[in-house]
């Protein structure tokens, strides 16, 4: 794919509503919300439980549709594409970390790096170099044979960068990546995924409740019920090393 060029818009949403049908009620779970994103952001969505977080992450991750107003991503409205279009651009242009790691049990460290690359159509050409240069990138190049359940939450959640990194995606969405990992590990998986976002370029996108992982954002969009209440751009930190472990 073309590198992200720093400074383009890659996605924004303009007065976008979330509505959830609940029986025979309706949870507006965001109430217009406008936020553009450009690319090689670090950015957090930050604020308490049920203020729409996953929410507004699932809807620049092309995982769902709004209710009102409209998603762009890399100047597409996303209204007009398919869902086999939208399945496509969710393979091929973002990379997804959860809390619980979402790793195929069943499947080595490799394999599940190697899985997203083959569902993303990269060319067969250099696979399986790509996949072990992902995996070492995340300090797992000794690993990469064991199956998540002998993996460490930390391990666990490398892989899943790998796992991300290796379609070398426009976007990585994170819906809080460290809300499972201990601070130690959380602070390690942040610093990692900063090296990345400086190193590739890669936009990262995630949300927080941990005043920790806020720390090392450069830019803190606050939800409140729904709505953006503060959008803060914080100073360039130097860039962090990766720790091990
Ligand atoms: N699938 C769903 N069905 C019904 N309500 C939902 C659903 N997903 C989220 N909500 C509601 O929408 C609001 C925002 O949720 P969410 O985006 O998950 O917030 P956060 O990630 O910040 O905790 C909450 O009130 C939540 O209960
Ligand atoms: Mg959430």
């Amino acid at each position: 794919m073309t590198s992200p060029v720093p400074g383009a818009a890659l996605c924004q949403l303009v007065g976008v509503k979330k509505n959830y049908p609940m029986g025979d009620l309706v949870v507006q779970a965001l109430k217009g919300v406008s936020v553009e994103v450009t690319a090689g952001e670090f950015t957090a969505f930050a604020g308490p439980s049920g203020s729409g977080k996953s929410t507004v992450l699932n809807l620049i991750g092309c995982l769902d549709r709004p209710s009102e107003g409209q998603v762009f991503l890399e100047g597409r409205d996303v209204a007009t594409l398919s869902d086999s279009a939208l399945g496509d651009v969710r393979a091929r242009r973002i990379g997804f970390i959860f809390q619980s790691f979402n790793l195929i049990p069943v499947l080595t460290a490799f394999e599940n790096v190697e899985l997203a690359m083959k569902l993303s159509g990269a060319s067969e050409k250099g696979q399986k170099e790509r996949v072990e240069e992902a995996l070492r990138s995340v300090g797992l190049a000794d690993y990469m044979t064991r199956r998540p359940a002998q993996l460490s939450g930390g391990q666990q959640q490398r892989v899943a960068i790998a796992r991300a990194l290796v379609k070398q995606p426009a976007l990585i969405i994170a819906d809080e990546p460290t809300a499972n990992l201990d601070s130690k590990n959380g602070a390690a998986i942040l610093d990692l995924m900063r090296t990345m976002n400086a190193d590739n370029g890669t936009t990262f996108l995630f949300s927080t409740h941990d005043k920790m992982v806020m720390d090392r954002a450069r830019r803190i969009i606050r939800l409140s019920d729904g709505q953006v209440i503060d959008d803060e751009r914080v100073e360039p930190s130097p860039t962090p090393v990766a720790a091990g472990g």
